[in-house]
């Protein structure tokens, strides 16, 4: 865990606290910068680069190179992400989702998809098992909406599909000791065993595909920053396991309307789901923190400030795909031409014309779930 004294910010798997600083958690995680060179080489099978890399939203990895050079020597490799599903899903989840699907078009590869509903369980008291392993089955139809490749997606749901973990899972939980777990996740005597366990269940899909299919390959993990220790842990007994370290690829997390940390689905009023209706959609982006004056007036005169502006933040990550206009918004914002107002109304109409698409291809996603599903 990181240390509490320094500005508060406060990074892990569970618990994301202040002002997130990107330079240091890559030096305190030990983790590697995007480089220009890297995104050049990813270029190469992409060919445009996809906007959350040019706009450095996956700004860390690790051997993200060293997949590439075994890839350009014929070896594939499968990518893996996840959810805990402990409510409903946000914009900010689906974010990193979408730049998965690009990597799945791209390089035509499998993706395992981990639904976590045993972690949520044990991490979150309030939580009871049937209410995670729902909201697991509504979170994958958010999954689906994205329009993932059925033949080339497997949804893994822990409690379901244990059988399919477990053998790996002892492997993995044999090689790890306690006092590496603790050190890493930060474990207390008050920690229930069962998640104490549970890091083991994370490591599985990084090293599943050999035995579906009894290819070795490694595995890619687009995943926000604050999964990183699961991935430290499993590097390190990887290749004890007969397996290829698994590679990261490492995004940002999407602030809440609020300013600061991550969009959290526990202050729902700073949070857009995908399911909200346009009406809260409207209010939320309303009130959201921006980076305006207290008046027209002086807005006009001195200008905004983008780079704290929640709302910009929206356009940023996703809703201004085309660069020049992002610059312009930007360029207007500072020089006063554009006010809040406009730039509000403008991201509600954009959030509520994509939610209006994706909330029906979730309805439509419910009939083929099971397509999705993980099979043996
Ligand atoms: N632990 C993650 C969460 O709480 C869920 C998860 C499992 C995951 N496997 C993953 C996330 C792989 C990213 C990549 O959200």
């Amino acid at each position: 865990m990181v240390d509490k004294e320094k500005d508060e910010m406060v990074v892990t798997p569970w618990e994301v606290k202040g002002k997130v600083d990107y330079e240091r958690l890559i030096k305190e995680f030990g983790t590697q910068p995007i480089t220009e060179e890297l995104l050049q080489k990813i270029a190469k099978h992409t060919d445009k680069l996809h906007l959350q890399l040019r706009r450095q939203l996956f700004f860390s990895h690790r051997d993200l190179d060293v997949l590439l050079n075994l890839y350009d020597k014929g070896i594939k490799f499968v990518l893996y992400t996840g959810r805990g599903p402990s409510g409903p899903v946000h914009i900010g989840h689906l974010i990193p989702w979408i730049f998965t699907k690009h990597l799945q078009e791209k390089f035509k590869t499998r993706i395992y998809f981990q639904m976590t509903d045993d972690e949520k369980f044990l991490v979150e008291d309030e939580l009871k098992l049937e209410q995670t392993r729902k909201f697991g089955r509504e979170n994958a139809l958010d999954l689906i909406a994205l329009g993932f490749e059925p033949e080339d997606t497997f949804i893994i749901f822990d409690v379901e599909d244990i059988d399919l973990l477990y053998d790996i899972s002892l492997e993995v939980a044999k090689r790890i000791t306690y006092s590496t777990a603790k050190a890493t996740f930060g474990f207390q005597d008050s920690t229930n065993i069962g998640w104490i366990f549970w890091p083991a269940i994370q490591a599985v899909p990084c090293f599943i595909h050999a035995k579906l299919t009894g290819e070795n390959v490694p595995a890619l993990i687009p995943a926000a920053i604050d999964q990183d220790p699961y991935w430290r842990v499993t590097r390190d007994i990887a290749q004890k396991l007969g397996y290829y370290k698994p590679a990261q690829i490492h995004c940002r997390l999407l602030p809440g309307l609020g300013g600061g940390g991550k969009m959290s689905s526990s202050e729902p009023e700073t949070t857009i789901f995908t399911t909200d209706k346009s009406e809260a959609v409207k209010r939320k982006i309303w009130n959201a923190f921006t980076g305006g004056k207290e008046t027209a007036a002086e807005q006009k005169k001195i200008g905004a400030e983008p780079n704290i502006c929640t709302i910009f933040q929206y356009y940023y990550f996703l809703f201004e795909e085309r660069d020049e206009k992002l610059s312009e918004r930007e360029k207007k914002c500072r020089n006063g031409e554009i006010l809040c107002g406009e730039c509000k109304m403008d991201l509600a109409e954009r959030v509520n014309g994509f939610l209006a698409e994706h909330q029906k291809r979730r309805e439509k996603a419910r009939n083929i779930v099971e397509k999705f599903h993980i099979k043996r």
